[in-house]
């Protein structure tokens, strides 16, 4: 079967060739959710038409399609696909694990305070339910002491923590996270290390070996370029051993079309739970989505991470110094490591952002404005040229005495 990539000119960096509906002017909104491009709106709408000719027909190259598509997104992580699975959203994967570990009354699990609450809420259900101790650190110090920050975190470490879940990006900031040296320290002090990731996949590189992930979780609207409404899980295999299948559902069981397709008395309830990141594949996936998510996967891969990740980094660029000029302070960190798609701004007026972004609209300049930042995020279809555009939209809104 073609690949979106083979029916469609080959997407380049800067370039919305691919993108012929999108009516913003600026489009830099990715960190909230990404507008589908034309191979995305052809796959989806594909996969439809095709269920419409064949029905139950489709099922075996929808199959075959997801398989496909764990191997490329367990690829953009440097996982093997049989530890990858499709998921609903972030949260499906955050819950999985929060529901599935086998805890002992008094485990301690470190969280973040400025993380999105995907990361928070079903820890704190499973604390509730199971007796936990959530330990709490600030992410965003880690911006202004990564020595210090680090070693709050060691010290968390060694009193005794079961699990530390983070963000690989902050979704306010755009920090990155030392996913590498929190891996490190986690396995030293016997720790195991989640990860959501929907701030990061598809525009910061990210290796699951070099960070000794143990689980990570990823919705596919975002930087992955996808529909709404599915994602992943990763779960490296020892840890996925471990886990208890607690969302565990009819396809969680090994040969779960068994009692369908083949001679009577397959229909049991005895058979073995898959013991792997699949059992959370509880039941009927969402085809369309998974079908747009190949198609934007398969841009993204086209062109690269690292690559996308450098284009960005140079719109960045091309903007921050403007807008330093102007007044803004900006979150970005200065080094590689330290920076994702995000370029978050701030005023001296901490309220501001909503106001910033809401004026920029007005230019068609999509942003966003979590907890107060002014939040840009492009990805690889932006043009370095949109740095002028929007410098000159913030000084006529300055002028007009805005935001
Ligand atoms: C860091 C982070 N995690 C998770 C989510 C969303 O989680 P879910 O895919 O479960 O809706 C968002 C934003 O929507 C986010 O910024």
């Amino acid at each position: 079967m073609a690949s979106a990539v083979d029916r469609y000119a080959p997407p380049r960096l800067g370039s919305r060739e691919l993108f012929p509906e999108l009516e913003t002017r600026v489009y830099a909104n990715h960190a909230s959710l990404s507008p589908p491009s034309q191979p995305v709106v052809n796959a989806v709408s594909a996969c439809l038409s095709q269920y419409a000719r064949d029905g139950m027909g489709s099922y075996a190259n929808e199959t075959e399609r997801r398989e496909r598509l764990r191997g490329r997104l367990a690829h953009l992580i440097g996982a093997p696909t049989r530890d990858l699975a499709l998921v609903g959203n972030t949260t499906a994967g955050v819950l999985a694990v929060a529901l599935g570990i086998p805890w002992r009354r008094g485990d301690r699990i470190l969280v973040f305070d400025g993380e999105f609450p995907t990361n928070i809420t079903p820890w704190q259900q499973a604390a509730r339910r199971e007796g936990l101790e959530l330990v709490w650190m600030r992410a965003d110090d880690f911006r202004t002491d990564h020595a210090g920050w680090l070693q709050q975190m060691e010290d968390h470490l060694r009193a005794g923590i079961r699990l530390v879940a983070v963000s690989a990006v902050q979704f306010t900031t755009g920090q990155r996270m030392p996913l590498e040296t929190m891996g490190a320290m986690c396995r030293q002090h016997g720790a195991e290390l989640f990860v959501d990731a929907i701030q990061a996949m598809g525009v910061v590189p990210l290796d699951v070996e070099a960070c000794a992930i143990d689980y990570l979780t990823c919705g596919s609207h975002k930087w992955l370029m996808g529909p709404e409404g599915t994602g992943c899980f990763y779960a490296r295999a020892e840890a996925a051993a471990r886990l208890e299948p607690n969302v565990a559902g009819w396809l969680s069981h090994a040969d779960p079309f068994a009692f369908l397709t083949r001679a009577p008395n397959e229909l049991r309830y005895d058979r073995p739970l898959v013991q792997s990141a699949r059992m959370v594949e509880f039941g009927t996936p969402h085809t369309l989505a998974a079908a747009g998510l190949e198609a934007s996967v398969g841009l993204i891969d086209a062109i690269g991470v690292e690559s996308i990740f450098e284009h960005v980094q140079a719109w960045h660029d091309a903007l921050e110094p403007g807008l330093l000029d102007r007044g803004f302070s900006s979150a970005r960190m200065v080094e590689n490591e330290g920076r994702s798609g995000i370029l978050s701004v701030c005023t001296t007026d901490a309220a501001a952002g909503p106001a910033w972004s809401r004026a920029l609209a007005e230019y068609g300049i999509e942003s966003a404005s979590p907890d107060g930042w002014l939040r840009l995020s492009p990805h690889w279809p932006n043009g370095l040229d949109e740095a002028d555009i929007l410098l000159a939209a913030i000084d006529e809104i300055r002028a007009g005495g805005g935001p």
